[in-house]
């Protein structure tokens, strides 16, 4: 029994390892080093949001500071849509 807890326990280990050195996206990446610069980055992780109103959320974001091109604020979006998101009902 102690033996089983213990493979568990390893494989729990490697399998967080593994995904911690898969690295993150380039969506989630722009996020952390753009979106907590007026305000934490919690303010985001705090929402559910479909995909409309994230996109909606970093355009407006974009009219505060102008620090993304296009293409990052996409990542960001389909990075924040993925992990905080909701699909419209
Ligand atoms: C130039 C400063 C600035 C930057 C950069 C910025 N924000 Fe904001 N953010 C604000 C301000 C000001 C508010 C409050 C007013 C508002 O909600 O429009 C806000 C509010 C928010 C909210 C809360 C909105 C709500 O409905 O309660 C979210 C979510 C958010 N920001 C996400 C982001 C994301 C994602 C990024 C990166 C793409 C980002 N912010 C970058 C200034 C910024």
């Amino acid at each position: 029994m102690k033996t089983i807890v213990i493979v568990c326990a390893c494989l729990a280990l490697v399998v967080t390892l593994s995904r911690d050195l898969a690295g993150e996206s380039a969506g989630e990446a722009l996020f952390k080093r753009k979106c907590g610069i007026c305000h934490g980055l919690d303010r985001s992780q705090s929402k559910v949001m479909s995909r409309q109103e994230w996109a909606a959320t970093i355009r407006r974001m974009r009219q505060y500071a102008d620090i993304l091109t296009d293409k990052e604020a996409e990542a960001i979006a389909e990075y924040l849509f993925e992990r905080y998101g909701h699909y419209e009902d």
